[in-house]
């Protein structure tokens, strides 16, 4: 039976150490890993929009010496015939050795791994989660912060649809003294079963507020994340609560001085551009850990290390 990484709950926190372990020795010696994968395939199978997600699954399986095929929009696809997911994926058990894939449907990766004979990774099904950003989040983390324990994190913007986040919340209670501020206009609060099952089930310190300039002191973390359009039912509310949160270098001077800020990108308004050269800014490395961090998972899923 091959294995999934359908939540970010399916690997342990021991794990997911040996991943970033893993991944600190790729960054320390490529050479060693360049080939590999040599022989190896991984099919991106895309029915949802993506740059960073694909493009480093794809750098992470070209930098192991394997290959890469797939497709990058639904339409493109057999999908736009009517295809189902566990038919496609029945047949690209037989053409790769690993598949990751995205979909706007949450749950539609879980479906495709019960008929699948290859691992299958979700790279972000709908509003539900996206594992594979949050060890990217958690790999800059540990890396910049030197551990993952006794953090204050503060997630600001669409905390409703912004499947980022349910993945990073869902990883973070894990670790010792975790406490959280979410900053959020009313409407995009996040979900009710991460507040009751994970949150609340799990004796977790947290506040959700609305302002994020007089909460910006107590964070060791800010992690900022648009506003999701594609998931709004009406067009006039996403114009509304779109440019909910703007950080700008005045908000910044509330800030610690060592408080990573982090976004798993795309950025439309929340970060203005004049934040880009502070040093706390790290979400353009962190899209580069992302490529570290899917190179092991890689080579955990197919057995390689
Ligand atoms: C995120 C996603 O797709 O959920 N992007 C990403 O994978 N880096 C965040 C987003 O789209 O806002």
């Amino acid at each position: 039976m091959p294995r999934h990484i359908i939540s970010p709950l399916d690997l342990s926190v021991d794990e997911m150490k040996d991943l970033f372990d893993l991944a600190d020795d790729i960054v320390a010696n490529p050479g060693k890993y360049a080939e590999i994968c040599h022989g190896k395939k991984l099919a991106t199978l895309f029915y949802e929009p993506s740059t960073r997600t694909r493009l480093s699954f794809e750098a992470a399986m070209l930098n192991l010496g394997g290959n890469v095929l797939g497709f990058a929009t639904a339409d493109s696809s057999s999908a736009a015939k009517g295809e189902s997911v566990s038919d496609t994926i029945r047949v690209v058990s037989g053409y790769a050795d690993i598949c990751a894939m995205r979909h706007p449907k949450e749950g539609a990766p879980m479906v495709a791994s019960r008929f699948s004979s290859i691992p299958i990774i979700n790279a972000g099904d709908g509003g539900h989660n996206h594992p594979t950003q949050t060890l990217t989040d958690l790999l800059t983390i540990r890396s910049l912060k030197g551990t993952l324990e006794g953090l204050t994190i503060g997630c600001c913007g669409d905390l409703k649809f912004g499947r980022t986040v349910h993945s990073l919340v869902n990883a973070m209670v894990r670790y010792k003294n975790t406490k959280f501020v979410f900053i959020s206009p009313e409407e995009l609060k996040i979900p009710d079963y991460l507040r009751r099952e994970v949150l609340d089930a799990g004796n977790i310190e947290y506040r959700e507020v609305k302002k994020l300039e007089e909460n910006m002191p107590g964070l060791d973390v800010l992690y900022m994340t648009r506003v999701q359009r594609e998931r709004f039912f009406n067009e006039e509310d996403y114009i509304r609560l779109k440019d909910s949160f703007i950080l700008d270098k005045k908000k910044l001077e509330f800030a610690k001085p060592d408080m990573l800020i982090m976004h798993p990108l795309p950025r439309v308004n929340e970060i203005s551009t004049e934040v880009d050269d502070d040093p706390r800014a790290v979400y353009f490395k962190q899209a580069q850990y992302g490529v570290y961090v899917r190179m092991a998972l890689i080579l955990k899923l197919l057995g390689l290390a």
